[in-house]
């Protein structure tokens, strides 16, 4: 398999450096990349999708905060714990469903906060070694839910995905996709079907592109041809990721995941979410209580510059559903496969993890061992 693959984001330099993605919007007619030298440009990156997919954008918060602090490096310590307050809520507000955002700003909060009473400029160092771990964690996260999810796949079958959950949307190979790559790379041939992902076409765009870029066999379908290839036998089993999974596992994704769901349900399809630990927001007890963003209407309106509906029609353009936890067959994460999904099995596959990184004093890195089973 060819292994044509781009970084989605990296960091530039030192503690003074800035940070590199690819501008997504752009893809897949150009592909060009971008740096971002303050927290404003960070944010307008995340608010405008030049990066996106619920990981990245937890990576690119975690940076932003990096660059964000360059204005404070030789300031004191109030002013530097000030300006990275002022830097987390700034970025936390680029957008409100993936919950992997305010996961990694927490976590450089939270870093900094221990880091009291030292030099700010070796505090800034090393939130700039967090945001680094976050990145190469999310790398680590990918690969084993590759792994994983790659049992669930038969050589031969035809699966479907929707919106992006590749490297595009992540450190690396991403969720959704990695389940594919990892498939392929153990020697097992799927055909993908992509939906194309209206309004922003994140499938066509970026799914598409990507796979192509990869090798894999891929073929794009309109979102409203799901349920023929799915009648036609075409596809079975449809895998996505997911921008927040509450404690009982209902699943927030792009808008269209959750008619997938039920469409799976209808033709006995598994339908699966593949998504890492950081996405799963165990203080919400249900999908009820997941904000949904809701956005331009001109995306659906004027989608990609050209007029498509009449002046002044009403819009309803919410960018994400969630899913009920009974439509998922499993959910892949690296911690293993969860199975049946419910608050049960994910609060058990939380508490496994735990032990086993407390008997091996790893803290947030999944070992071989962590779990080739469902739990
Ligand atoms: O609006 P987007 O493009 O950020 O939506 C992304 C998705 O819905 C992805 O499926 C999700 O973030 C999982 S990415 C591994």
């Amino acid at each position: 398999m060819p292994t044509e693959q781009h970084e989605t984001l990296k960091w530039i330099g030192g503690v003074d450096g800035c940070l590199r993605m690819i501008d997504q919007t752009r893809l897949p007619v150009e592909f060009a990349e971008i740096d971002c030298r303050d927290a404003a440009a960070v944010w307008e990156a995340i608010k405008m999708l030049r990066v996106r997919g619920a990981p990245a954008i937890g990576i690119a918060a975690a940076y932003g905060v990096c660059v964000g602090l360059q204005t404070v490096l030789d300031a004191d310590e109030p002013a530097f714990f000030r300006r990275l307050r002022e830097t987390v809520e700034y970025l936390a507000s680029s957008r409100p469903t993936a919950v992997n955002l305010f996961w990694a700003l927490k976590r450089m909060e939270t870093k900094a906060d221990s880091l009291r009473g030292r030099p700010v400029r070796k505090i800034a160092e090393s939130l700039l070694t967090e945001a680094r771990a976050i990145h190469e964690e999310d790398r680590q996260m990918c690969r084993a839910i590759g792994r994983h999810g790659a049992e669930l796949l038969r050589d031969g079958q035809g699966v479907l995905t929707h919106c992006n959950a590749g490297g595009l949307a992540t450190a690396d190979y991403g969720t959704a996709l990695a389940v594919f790559y990892s498939a392929a790379e153990s020697g097992k041939t799927l055909h993908v079907f992509a939906d194309e992902t209206r309004p922003l076409l994140q499938g066509a765009r970026l799914t598409a592109w990507e796979l192509q870029q990869r090798g894999i066999d891929v073929t794009l379908i309109c979102d409203s041809t799901a349920a023929q290839v799915m009648r036609e036998g075409k596809v079975q089993a449809v895998v996505t990721g997911a921008d927040r999974i509450a404690a009982n596992g209902d699943a927030a994704n792009k808008i269209g995941t959750y008619c997938l769901a039920v469409l799976a349900r209808a033709h006995d399809l598994p339908f699966y979410i593949a998504a890492p630990s950081s996405t799963f927001d165990l203080s919400i007890s249900s999908g009820a209580e997941i904000p949904i963003e809701q956005r331009d209407p001109r995306e659906i309106t004027h989608g990609f510059g050209r007029q498509t509906a009449p002046d002044g029609i009403q819009v309803y353009n919410p960018a994400f559903d969630v899913t009920p936890a009974e439509l998922i067959a499993a959910i892949i994460c690296e911690k293993g496969v969860i199975r049946p999904v419910n608050e049960k099995t994910i609060a058990r596959c939380f508490l496994k993890a735990r032990e086993q990184e407390g008997k091996s004093g790893a803290t947030n890195e999944t070992t071989a061992s962590d779990s080739d089973k469902a739990v």
